[in-house]
């Protein structure tokens, strides 16, 4: 799929206050600083479409963005991030939360994990609440450029072998990085796919 067009439309705290519309979106989440902003930069070939930063905490509400006139790609703030207040993060909780279970146009989460680390029960744990509330999502490694391809290998085996033991298999996933153009055919031509689907 070609991207033609990419527009930021709304930023908000509150589902009720999203795009009205029915047209598909593909959201982005996942740890804070693990990638979510520049994975959409990256694949809109925008470098200030959504905004990125060095210092976790960086994305603060629900960003739509329209892309091609016709689907959605949400950025959304990261879970598990240390420094912002207990307060700042039931708020993120809560909308973040509230945005999953309610938003009936969300039709595949992409679930970033930085992948030089390995399994965190905090990314693990939201798969989980994920599943159990039938969010059909992907998984997408990211900063592939910090590991070797050896070690890409070692890490995504480990993490087949964690989420063996809670799910019958590993759902799909893709490798990629936004400093290197890696993996983004493979994440446009799934949300062409499901794109498609949806129309037939
Ligand atoms: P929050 O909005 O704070 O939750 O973070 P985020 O997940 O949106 O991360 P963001 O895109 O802002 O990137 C965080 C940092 O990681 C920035 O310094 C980026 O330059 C860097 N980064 C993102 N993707 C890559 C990548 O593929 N490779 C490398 N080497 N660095 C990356
Ligand atoms: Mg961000």
């Amino acid at each position: 799929m070609r991207i033609t067009s990419a527009t930021f439309v709304v930023s908000n705290q509150e589902v009720s206050k999203c795009p009205k519309n029915q047209l598909p979106e593909y959201a982005f989440i996942g740890r804070s600083n693990v990638g979510k902003s520049s994975l959409i930069n990256m694949i809109t070939n925008q470098k200030k479409l959504a905004k990125t930063s060095g210092r976790p905490g960086k994305t603060q509400l629900i960003n739509h963005f329209i892309i091609n006139n016709q689907w959605y790609l949400v950025d959304l703030p990261g879970y598990g991030y240390a420094r912002v207040s207990r307060s700042t993060k039931n708020t993120f909780q809560k909308f973040i939360t509230a945005y999953f279970k309610q938003r009936k146009q969300l039709v595949c989460a992409f679930v970033l994990i930085d992948i030089r680390h390995e399994p965190l029960p905090i990314d693990l744990n939201f798969m989980q609440w994920l599943g159990e509330n039938n969010i059909a999502f992907n998984i997408v490694f990211t900063k592939s450029d910090k590991l070797k391809p050896k070690g890409i290998e070692r890490n995504i085996e480990a993490y087949k072998q964690v989420m063996a033991q809670t799910w019958e298999e590993m759902p799909p996933h893709f490798v990629t990085s936004s400093s290197n153009y890696v993996g983004k055919e493979d994440l446009l031509n799934c949300i062409d796919q499901i794109n498609s689907s949806l129309q037939n």
